[in-house]
């Protein structure tokens, strides 16, 4: 079988880097590649010296979606079987956060696994769309509910009921990406927010990233409830302690992970 994921954990200390990389198929995510890319990210959640994880694809494509040739000849039950999105589940609940770095076409499931990323950094060449609908079907990895929340129902029901491409800026404009960058940057500015990130306490940040992440998921009072809980929690580790000691003698802290 061919390699289709480059983890390289010593890309930057502490940052972990992983590469979509099936380049003649535009990374068309096929099961293999997910499975992957799941068992990747789930090894780098647990390497202790990884603090924040990127994933890119390559220049001309991020990933251009499902493989549809491996979905051509399915039907319901078949889909049903593979269970594919068990593995996008598991993906959704790694703790560090994660930075997709995209160049070029990211469409279909490639924009849905830029949006189940925390943060995305965007080459000006990119392209994102969910164009399911040209194929007879609809996003099904979170591609009208994820992209509800951020762009509000009219733009969510244009690009899907379309499903045109749009550009970087205009995937800025909509709060779809951090940032749009030149070509030659797009890796470098996600690694430079992945290592100012790895700068904090990893346990601070991976109690904001859950947090953060159920303000999509609960009602205000529940999720102001969890936000303090986790809140309170800091105050049990060392890092607090470091943080606010390092603030009153004025002097950068020194993060442990304790
Ligand atoms: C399988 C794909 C593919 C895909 C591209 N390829 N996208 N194969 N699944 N999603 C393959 C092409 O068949 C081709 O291989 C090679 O990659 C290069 O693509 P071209 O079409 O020749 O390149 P270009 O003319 O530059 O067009 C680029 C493109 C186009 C606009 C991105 O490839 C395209 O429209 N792709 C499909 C995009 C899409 O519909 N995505 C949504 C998929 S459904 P060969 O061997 O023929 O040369 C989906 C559902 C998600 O994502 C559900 C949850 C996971």
């Amino acid at each position: 079988m061919s390699q289709f994921i480059l983890s390289n954990p010593n890309f930057a200390p502490m940052v972990g880097l992983v590469q979509l990389n099936r380049p003649k198929e535009l990374n068309a995510l096929n099961l293999e590649l997910m499975g992957q890319l799941r068992d990747a990210l789930v090894e780098m959640d647990e390497n202790p010296d990884i603090r924040c994880i990127i994933v890119t694809g390559n220049e001309r494509a991020f990933a251009a979606g499902a493989d549809i040739k491996q979905m051509a000849g399915k039907n319901a039950i078949d889909m049903l079987k593979i269970d594919q999105f068990s593995t996008w589940d598991t993906i959704r609940r790694v703790k560090k956060p994660i930075i997709a770095a995209v160049s070029g076409f990211a469409l279909g499931g490639g924009h849905e696994l830029c949006m189940l990323c925390d943060m995305i950094i965007a080459s000006e060449t990119a392209k994102f769309g969910q164009p399911e609908i040209n194929i007879g079907v609809m996003p099904g990895a979170g591609g009208t509910q994820r992209m509800a929340r951020v762009v509000g129902k009219v733009n969510v029901m244009e690009l899907v009921l379309t499903g045109k491409f749009i550009d970087a800026q205009r995937a800025y404009e909509l709060g779809l990406v951090n940032r749009v960058v030149p070509v030659e940057l797009y890796l470098e500015e996600a690694t430079k927010l992945a290592t100012e990130i790895c700068q904090k306490s990893p346990l601070a940040v991976q109690a904001a990233k859950e947090s953060i992440l159920k303000a999509y998921e609960t009602p205000l009072q529940e999720g102001l409830a969890f936000e303090r809980k986790n809140f309170y929690m800091l105050f049990a580790t060392e890092d607090q302690k470091e943080g606010m000691a390092a603030f009153v003698e004025k002097r950068k802290a020194d993060f442990k992970g304790k």
